[in-house]
């Protein structure tokens, strides 16, 4: 099964679980500058809420791929007080007939003096569970 990993990130909080994703399912996590080429199984997007929207770097990504080369996309983000991203990102996804997974990670991530030294380690941990419960469940 093949994976890849993009995600935007501005202060950091969101590479860190993109990080921990990428060393549970031994793939290479990578921003969303960098276009999927491969034919992907499962392609873990990540992204976090700046003034009440994914930012326009995902937005971009998304406009840019091919649906013909995502099999499903698992969502995961980080975000000081809003939900998280899915909402906005799957509808985008979906616009396009990509298929995007029910399951998806979400945790607060540091803004200032909120949420400070998060995301953290048990944040990390349950990133990387989720993103090895996607990958076996894809096998
Ligand atoms: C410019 C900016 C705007 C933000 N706007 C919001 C917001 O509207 N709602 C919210 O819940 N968090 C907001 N945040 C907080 C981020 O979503 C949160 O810190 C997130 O973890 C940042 O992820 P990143 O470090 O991967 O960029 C904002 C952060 C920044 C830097």
């Amino acid at each position: 099964m093949t994976i890849a990993i993009r995600y935007d990130s501005k202060t950091g909080n969101t590479k860190k679980l993109a990080d921990a994703i990428a060393a549970a399912v031994d793939a290479q996590a990578l921003t969303a500058d960098r276009p999927i080429e491969e034919k992907t199984d499962v392609l873990f997007l990540g992204s976090s809420v700046y003034a009440a929207g994914a930012s326009d770097k995902i937005k971009q990504f998304i406009a840019g791929l091919n649906k013909g080369k995502v099999g499903a996309v698992a969502c995961f983000s980080t975000a000081a007080l809003l939900p998280s991203t899915y909402n906005q990102v799957a509808k985008l996804l979906r616009d396009k007939g990509i298929n995007v997974l029910a399951d998806e990670f979400h945790c607060r991530g540091q803004f200032h003096f909120m949420h400070k030294g998060k995301p953290d380690a048990d944040d990390l941990k349950a990133a990387a569970d989720f993103a090895r419960r996607i990958a076996g469940e894809k096998k």
